[in-house]
């Protein structure tokens, strides 16, 4: 099946005498109904000239970051942001390199820091370029980060030696393209997803939160759209930036983030509470600022509302996955919180720890529900979270077959 009509693909090409093989991948991108944009690098320029892509794409060619008459039309962040899908065919070993730094230092490699959209990498070097071992660690890593790496392949190079190196051929590469947007896991399911830490006020300007950074529970909203899924995002204060295509509502209080959830609940498929909410709010908060005193001063404490509780006491309810920040016993505690709260599942991070839990770009999850559990392993967020929600569709299906 072609799904690639109106997908916006946004065509990197770096330099490398594959690049050649790019205007071919550009023809067949148009001919399966893609909407073109070709962003050269001035390496690639040095093989192809614009005009070549511009003629085949039937679209402007961008190259230059800092291009006044560029900007004032679809500028780089605009770019970045129309983008469904980068592909960047020919990735030479230098530029994989500058990918894995996250240098901004063209036009490609900071539309590619500046894009939500999944990343598609099709390098293309002399075999020994490619089996050194900066650049085995460099393509492990962006591997890590979610980035999927096509090829490449093994075969004659154009430098006359023979090994792994050669770019995919134009076809495998558009087949690998088009399927990227078949796995519609979640596909019109509406799917809600809290993240970050609630702010409980002691005073004007103090309060009590924890940790967390939003990293979490961003990279599931995002991997959660990437599968088809309407997303509302529900967050609680984190400097991040929204993922595109996403619902999201600010909120401050764990009060707040309970009202938000319930309000929105009945059109909601699956709920998956990442946040970090506060179990405590001080009892009563001081207006205006707590005055500097030499007595020692106590904060009595209330519970809030368990948000995952609350949801799974309800007769009718969505699918629902809850968190468990645990720092030790983690399957025994873990699967007792599933458990007492109802949730149909749980997953587990360790806490404590300098790899996973709050802050941290990576994390690793032990995932349980009623009868099974899976493991996933150490990796960047963006890739645990397009795991789990592999895990929760596989889940979320199973469950309506057993309710159908
Ligand atoms: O944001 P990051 O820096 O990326 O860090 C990610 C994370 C560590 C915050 C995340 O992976 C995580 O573990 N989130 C849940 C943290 C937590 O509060 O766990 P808990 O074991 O205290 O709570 C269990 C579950 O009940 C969670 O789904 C939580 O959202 C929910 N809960 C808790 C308290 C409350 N009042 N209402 C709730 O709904």
């Amino acid at each position: 099946m072609n799904f690639l009509p109106g997908k916006r693909v946004l065509l990197g090409v770096t330099g490398g005498i594959a690049a050649y093989k790019s205007a071919e991948l550009t023809r067949l991108l148009v001919k399966a109904g893609a909407d073109v944009r070709v962003v050269m690098t001035d390496g690639a320029k040095a093989f192809v000239t614009p005009l070549t892509y511009q003629a085949l794409s039937g679209n402007p060619v961008h190259h230059e970051l800092l291009d006044e008459t560029a900007e004032a039309g679809m500028g780089h962040i605009e770019l970045a942001k129309w983008a469904d899908r980068i592909l960047i065919a020919p990735a030479s070993a230098n530029f994989i390199a500058r990918l894995r730094q996250g240098m901004a230092s063209d036009l490609l490699s900071t539309l590619c820091l500046a894009s939500s959209a999944p990343i598609l990498v099709a390098p293309a070097m002399n075999q020994q370029m490619w089996s050194n071992a900066q650049t085995q660690e460099n393509v492990a890593s962006l591997e890590q980060r979610g980035i999927h790496i096509l090829g490449p392949d093994i075969g004659d190079q154009a430098c006359g030696d023979f090994g792994a190196g050669r770019m995919l051929e134009p076809a495998d590469l558009l087949q690998h393209l088009n399927l990227s947007f078949s796995s519609q896991l979640l596909g019109g399911l509406n799917v809600m997803i809290t993240a970050g830490p609630t702010r409980e006020a002691i005073d004007a300007v103090r309060f009590i939160s924890n940790r967390s950074s939003g990293k979490m529970g961003f990279a599931i909203a995002s991997a959660a759209r990437e599968a088809g899924a309407n997303v509302t995002l529900v967050t609680g204060p984190v400097s991040l930036q929204t993922p595109e295509g996403i619902t999201r509502i600010n909120v401050e209080t764990a009060e707040q983030m309970g009202q938000c959830v319930l309000d929105q609940l009945a059109d909601q498929h699956i709920l998956i509470g990442s946040a970090a909410v506060a179990d405590y709010v001080p009892s009563n908060s001081f207006q205006g600022k707590l005055k500097k005193s030499s007595q020692q001063l106590s904060i009595e404490l209330t519970p809030t509302l368990d948000i995952m509780r609350e949801v799974g006491g309800m007769t009718d309810r969505p699918f629902t996955v809850g968190f468990a920040a645990e720092t030790d016993n983690i399957k025994t505690y873990a699967q007792e919180k599933r458990r007492s709260k109802n949730m149909d599942m749980i997953a587990a991070n360790q806490v404590g720890v300098p790899e996973s839990g709050f802050e941290v770009d990576t994390n690793s999850l032990d995932i349980y529900w009623a009868n099974g559990e899976q493991h996933l392993a150490l990796a960047h967020k963006t890739k645990i979270a397009r795991q789990l929600v592999e895990v929760i569709s596989r889940q979320y299906r199973e469950n309506q077959g057993d309710n159908a």
